[in-house]
């Protein structure tokens, strides 16, 4: 089968690969109908996250047809259409029936590295390096699924591939970081990050409750969507001396309910607080730049709660943690436990809640997945989302 594969830094090819098997009664096979590029993938792509081999398939958000189950899996059978979540999770473990799928402790084969840098290990996950696993991703003509009588949620025809295909990820992420904020009538939400996650949480903050969301990014069509689809107020960093007074004035002085960043370890920025974790960066002292980080930090109001979407790999500099104790804030986050989203979300996309596909600007064959890459990570042609099309 053709694949999308890691090779280094900015180098990913479509690859002739073994097609994969059943190895395990509780694995299924899928073939591939869409599958889509995330800013987690650009984290590999722009070589932040370790343990990744040259050959190693990407992919973490896909759907398609199941064409093979193993003996243990019941609820599926081949012909099925399916929706994969990211995270790999057994559905037995302590972690998986408190519902906390993406924390999985059977999920993991190299739970040992992980370990080592995080004191624990968090669960499996397709496509994304050794330290999660080293599964096979699903920017692919196929995937193996593993526990597949446990994440895959079916769905029945009269919806499209791109109005379901996000909740693999991107629509449960931005559910879970506004859920995480515990929105109260007459909160405002600041949303640092106007990508697919920074768009769909924007809606999600609505759904949720919130009074107003203020949504900050410097790329025009980025904030642009920001305001016409998802009815947000905007702030273009670029423009403005200070993201945290600016935010403070919008909110009377004190500072928004929630801050979500929904950026991680890539932001960019000005000044010397940027050329300083670029620096720092590149020598390898420091392994993100939490730029935003900071910035949700001491924008919050006292009570508050910064929610982090964004993914952190490592050790963080100069974060201001004597804010956060003494504005007495609480911190969420996590990867996703997306199997937990995935009924009462296609729920709301089944109401006509919500139709996460509009974020959707790129549709390309697999053949296509370096140049996809390529103009999502420089935002090419107004690029926000590229989905791909074995
Ligand atoms: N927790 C999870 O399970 C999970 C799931 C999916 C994605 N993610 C993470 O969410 C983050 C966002 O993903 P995405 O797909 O939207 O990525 P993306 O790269 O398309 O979007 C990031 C956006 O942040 C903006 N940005 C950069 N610096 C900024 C700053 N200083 N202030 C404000 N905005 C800034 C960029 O211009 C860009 O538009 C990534 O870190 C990704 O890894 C996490
Ligand atoms: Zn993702
Ligand atoms: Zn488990």
């Amino acid at each position: 089968m053709k694949a999308t594969c890691w090779f280094g830094k900015n180098d990913v090819r479509v690859e002739q690969v073994p097609d994969p098997e059943i190895l395990n009664p509780r694995d299924a096979i899928v073939r591939i109908t869409s599958t889509a590029i995330c800013g987690s993938d650009l984290h590999l792509y722009d070589g932040f996250i370790p343990t990744l081999d040259k050959g190693d398939i990407l992919g973490h958000e896909f759907m398609g047809e199941v064409v093979d189950v193993g003996k243990g899996v019941n609820n599926l059978k081949v012909g099925d259409r399916v929706v994969v979540p990211f995270p790999i999770a057994c559905g037995n473990c302590f972690f998986c029936k408190k519902e906390l799928y993406s924390l999985c402790e059977n999920s993991n084969p190299n739970a040992a590295m992980a370990e080592q840098l995080w004191g624990h290990s968090p669960a499996g996950i397709f496509g994304y390096s050794h330290l999660v696993g080293g599964y096979a991703g699903g920017q692919a003509e196929y995937a193996q699924v593993p526990f597949a009588d446990v994440g895959p949620i079916k769905i029945e025809n009269g919806f499209t591939d791109e109005q379901v295909l996000f909740l693999s990820d991107v629509f449960p992420t931005a559910y879970m970081a506004a859920e995480n904020c515990n929105i109260q009538p007459g909160d405002t939400v600041a949303i640092w990050g106007c990508g697919p996650i920074g768009q769909l949480t924007i809606k999600c903050a609505y759904l949720l409750g919130a009074e107003r969301v203020i949504a900050i990014d410097r790329v025009p069509e980025r904030l642009r969507m920001a305001r016409e689809q998802g009815g947000a107020d905007t702030i273009d960093y670029t423009a403005v001396d200070s993201v945290i007074d600016m935010l403070r004035e919008e909110t009377g002085g004190r500072g928004p309910d929630a801050c979500i960043d929904a950026v991680g370890m890539e932001a960019h920025g000005h000044g010397i607080q940027y050329a300083y974790d670029r620096v720092k960066q590149a020598a390898m002292l420091e392994t993100d730049r939490p730029i935003v980080l900071r910035e949700a930090i001491l924008a919050c109001r006292n009570g508050g709660t910064v929610s982090v979407p964004g993914v952190y790999g490592g050790f963080l500099d100069k974060i201001p943690f004597g804010a956060v104790m003494n504005k007495a804030l609480t911190i969420k986050t996590g990867q996703t436990h997306v199997q937990r989203y995935l009924r009462p979300l296609l729920e709301r996309i089944r109401n006509g809640e919500i139709d996460p596909s509009f974020i959707v600007t790129h549709r390309l064959p697999l053949d296509a997945a370096p140049e996809g890459y390529e103009i999502f990570k420089h935002k090419q042609d107004d690029c926000i989302k590229v989905v791909l099309k074995p």
